[in-house]
């Protein structure tokens, strides 16, 4: 048996392509734009699929198996639909000793998901370092921060986003 390859094409509207181009011309050469571009096209498409690496790889002239190493190297870029709100709370070492362990219990329990899940509101992730280990805890939610949670604190967060 045969099997034939069919390449989903991504729907590129005009304004996504200025934007990319706009994005490549900000760089010195294409390839040093791959970072922004998965982001700008996460933005897009919600997650970094496998049509995401692809149009990247085309837009920036570089093998397809460079993207793909980039975009799951980075936990910022999903590889998989998430929820409206991307819960990634970060459990590396500051964050650890500060609480972040009983911080993610909370939102476990609070939401009833355990890390990895994803409902039709919330998708929970946890992250190495954020970049604000002297305020952690951290949980990102989207492109927001919030630090020093505490369990308590946490709650009302996620409450003021259901
Ligand atoms: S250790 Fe949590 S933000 Fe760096």
């Amino acid at each position: 048996m045969v099997f034939k390859v069919i390449k989903m094409a991504l729907e590129i509207s005009k304004a996504l392509n200025r934007e990319i181009e706009n994005t490549l011309k900000k760089y010195p050469n294409k390839e040093a734009a791959l970072l922004p571009l998965l982001h700008l096209l996460q933005k897009e498409f919600g997650y970094v699929k496998k049509e995401v690496m692809e149009l990247a790889a085309e837009r920036l002239d570089v093998p397809y198996s460079k993207v793909k190493g980039v975009a799951t190297f980075y936990t910022m870029y999903d590889k998989k639909p998430v929820g409206k709100y991307h819960l990634q709370i970060c459990r590396n070492i500051s964050c650890s000793l500060r609480g972040a362990e009983d911080v993610l219990n909370s939102v476990k329990e609070h939401l009833n998901m355990e890390v990895g899940d994803t409902n039709e509101k919330f998708t929970l992730s946890t992250v190495e370092c954020l970049g604000a280990c002297g305020t952690g805890p951290v949980m990102q939610v989207n492109d927001d921060y919030y630090e020093e949670l505490t369990p308590e604190s946490v709650k009302k967060i996620l409450d003021s986003l259901k």
